[in-house]
């Protein structure tokens, strides 16, 4: 295992076109692209783990991949293939989850695994609507956890409420209904984030979502059209270095090219209302809004969260540590879906801000952060991508040593080489 030393920086100013490129809406590409006949084109495809297992997964079910290093071709027949081996999702619950919608519907055998992480987060979320309309999936524990097989078949429609609020399982029943025997109605509590949607529909499928929050999906009478698309920059990956220039002072970042959907840039409105200067220069609408966001340090004041969470729910292990040096007290509740991410993201940002002499609260459903000093700690990432990167921004104000960081390659694999532009950061076996 490798773990990460980052010393103390000093004021920086730093403008970065090379944040990666949109995890959620990579997956989507790659496997959107089985449901459309001819070649999908796509630019700045996310290279990281998670997504390039998703694209495995997807030559395994029929497509042809050409990497052109600037593009990815998909070539596809608009048919899914019974694949020959098991499908390995890696890290990956939104490639589990979303394949699981998508195979329910289609002829043939499929098993789809994990690695040991993923192997233990719940599935009958998506399992048990899926079963209700017809689909046949198996799993340990009746399903809850991978290795989960699924007989792809055919589906009845639907009108589901959903009592979680997750893109996750609105996406993997839309990829259902796309395929159901009649029109299907998904409702939500509140908006999660709608890549599925806007993309979907942009390839020709008949999705419409009301002010009501339901949508309705028709049955695909042919072929999606395929994609020709740009990827634009990670949100959730841009946040970490936001939060480095919210935190170190005099301070500035500019972040190129990122996504501005609304359900993915709540964190930075948060932010800025902690104090940090926040600004989005909107220069593109392709299937989402697109520009930079421009960070600058400032004081920051203490902040209660606990509506749309779904909104900033990937972010709040960063937005921890601008809690944590904020003055006063912080409060995240109503994120119980926290726990079951890449690791229980409530136990791991409580037990690391202990470690660095943060008084924290733990509750079912969130956290208390008393704003303080950080103070330099060797910290793990318990296998988790965002807590890994996390700890290393809170290393930028007061040095830190973080272990077992290879899971950032799950999403942003340029994460040393942009943090080693503001400070000295070394990556060396543990131990
Ligand atoms: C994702 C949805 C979110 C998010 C995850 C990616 C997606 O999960 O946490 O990192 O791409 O749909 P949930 O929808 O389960 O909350």
């Amino acid at each position: 295992m490798k773990k990460a030393v980052v010393k103390k920086c000093d004021r920086f100013l730093l403008e970065i076109d090379s944040i990666a490129p949109d995890k959620s809406i990579s997956h989507r590409c790659a496997m959107f692209s089985l449901l459309a006949k001819g070649k999908s084109v796509v630019k700045n495809f996310l290279r990281a783990e998670d997504t390039l297992n998703t694209l495995n997964i997807v030559k395994s079910l029929g497509a042809k991949v050409t990497d052109n290093t600037e593009t990815i071709e998909i070539e596809c027949s608009g048919e899914i293939k019974e694949p020959f081996d098991v499908l390995d999702c890696g890290n990956s619950g939104t490639g589990m989850r979303l394949f699981c919608g998508l195979l329910s519907s289609s002829d043939g055998h499929f098993v789809l695994t994990g690695d040991k992480y993923l192997r233990k987060r719940p599935m009958k979320r998506v399992a048990e609507p899926l079963r209700s309309i017809g689909a046949k999936i198996d799993g340990r524990e009746e399903g809850e956890y991978a290795p989960l097989c699924i007989r792809g078949g055919r589906l009845k429609s639907f009108d589901y409420k959903s009592t979680i609020a997750s893109a996750q399982i609105k996406s993997a029943l839309i990829l259902a209904a796309l395929r159901a025997e009649g029109v299907s109605t998904y409702k939500e509590k509140e908006l999660t984030r709608d890549h599925t949607e806007r993309m979907l529909k942009g390839m020709g499928a008949d999705i419409k979502t009301d002010e009501n929050l339901i949508t309705t999906i028709s049955p695909l009478k042919e072929p999606l059209k395929p994609l020709e698309i740009t990827i634009p920059a990670d949100p959730s990956s841009a946040f970490f270095f936001a939060v480095a220039a919210a935190i170190v002072p005099d301070s500035k970042v500019v972040l190129k090219n990122v996504t501005l959907n609304p359900t993915r840039v709540e964190a930075f409105n948060v932010l800025k209302q902690m104090g940090a200067k926040v600004e989005f220069v909107q220069k593109a609408d392709i299937y989402e809004p697109i520009g930079d966001i421009v960070v600058e340090s400032s004081e920051l004041n203490g902040i209660e969260v606990g509506s749309n969470i779904s909104w900033l729910i990937d972010e709040l292990p960063a937005l921890s540590i601008a809690m944590a040096l904020a003055k006063g007290k912080s409060v995240v509740k109503n994120a119980k879906e926290l726990r079951v991410k890449e690791s229980d993201r409530i136990k791991t940002v409580v037990t690391n801000l202990r470690k660095c002499g943060i008084d924290v609260k733990e509750f079912e459903d969130g956290y208390e952060i008393t704003g303080g000093e950080l103070k330099s700690a060797k910290v793990s990432s318990f296998g988790d991508h965002r807590i890994a990167m996390s700890f290393l921004i809170a290393g930028l104000k007061c040095g830190m040593e973080v272990e077992d960081t290879e899971c950032i390659n799950t999403s942003f694999p340029n994460f040393f080489e942009l943090i080693g532009k503001i400070s000295q950061t070394e990556v060396k076996d543990e131990d």
